[in-house]
């Protein structure tokens, strides 16, 4: 499934996941990447694609009539931060998403990814998540996402765009924040384990995650760039594998070799409680699965953070 010759464009592509997604496609591909670094890091965008410094909402000065594909990531990734700023959020996500997709149709793009999230699972308590089950919107980030899939899901029905939403479930790896607080769990667990500093742990630990490594998520978008049916559809990019947040920390202190403690806060609003979950629909609608275990995503960062971590987390 290995996406090639084409030209694509990314936004957010100076961020954690979208700059993991360049690297993937420079090789084969020609890449542009649209980030307004609200976020992301200009030294994060592999040096063989095109940059612009641009926010989403001012897409229509990019040329876009040779693009074949749009990955479209830019986004207030934060739930945390949504609740702080609830218009922002929406704009850039919802209204931002919009701007993408007509970007798109006018320029005649066929192919369109959109990044969703296991956020709109809210705490429905059944498990594992599947796309087919209700969705529960506990928070600005979740709306506003929320907004995104019906968008593509009406420019699929409307134009006939061959586009997708891909619910990404935790995911981990290099150039995950450490230093920002709206970051994953498990590069902030990591960060503070080396340092030997407490890891704080909101709520009692029993919660849970589906964390995907940052590989398997990349391959998802190469692969959901190359399906055939169901377009405008949601589909979760997940392990279907669940991890305690307490057996996280212990994994995290034990890989490190730290003497870090553990200590439990209170929980966070909006914080949903269990998340795992079934990945059958992107096997059998994008031919994709996940290849990396936790375990092996987990030490594969490690030796990344090792080779490289420090110079990143001093630079951010
Ligand atoms: N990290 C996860 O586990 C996870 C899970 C589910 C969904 N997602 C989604 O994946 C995408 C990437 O997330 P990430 O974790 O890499 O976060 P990130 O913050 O590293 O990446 C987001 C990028 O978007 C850019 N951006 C923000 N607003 C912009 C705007 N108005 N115009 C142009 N660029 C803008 C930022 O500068 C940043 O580079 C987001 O859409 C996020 O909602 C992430």
């Amino acid at each position: 499934m290995v996406l090639s010759g084409k030209r694509i464009l990314v936004t957010g592509g100076a961020g954690f996941i979208g700059s993991n997604l360049v690297d993937h496609l420079v090789g084969e591909n020609e890449v542009i990447v649209v980030d307004s670094l609200r976020t992301g890091k200009r030294e994060n965008v592999n040096p063989s694609a095109e940059f612009h410094k641009l926010p989403i909402a001012k897409i229509n000065e990019i040329e876009g009539r040779d693009i074949d594909v749009v990955f479209h990531l830019a986004a207030m990734a934060s739930t945390q931060e949504s609740f702080l700023k609830p218009d922002e959020c929406i704009e850039i996500n919802g209204a931002g998403t919009a701007k993408m997709l007509e970007f798109s149709r006018v320029n005649d793009i066929e192919r369109f990814v959109f990044t969703s999230t296991a956020a709109l699972y809210g705490n429905n308590p059944e498990l594992p998540k599947r796309e087919t089950m209700s969705i529960e919107i506990l928070s600005p980030y979740a709306a506003s996402k929320r907004a995104g899939e019906q968008l593509v899901d009406i420019y699929a029905r409307s134009y006939g765009m061959k586009c997708y939403s891909l619910r990404l479930f935790n995911v981990f790896g290099p150039r995950q924040n450490p230093h920002n607080p709206y970051s994953g769990v498990i590069s902030i667990f990591l960060d503070r384990a080396k340092r030997g500093e407490t890891l704080y742990i909101n709520g009692d630990g029993s919660h849970t995650r589906d964390f995907v490594f940052v590989n398997d998520a990349v391959r998802a978008f190469e692969h959901a760039a190359q399906g055939e049916s169901e377009f405008g559809s949601a589909i979760n990019i997940s392990t279907g594998v669940e991890t305690r947040i307490d057996q996280l920390a212990r994994m995290i202190i034990e890989k490190v070799g730290s003497s870090s403690s553990i200590e439990f806060r209170d929980p966070k609003i909006g914080d949903v409680y269990r998340s795992y979950a079934d990945n059958s629909k992107a096997r059998r609608v994008l031919g994709w699965e996940p290849k990396f275990s936790f375990e092996q995503g987990l030490d594969t960062y490690l030796e990344w953070l090792t080779s490289h971590g420090q110079s990143y987390s001093e630079r951010n």
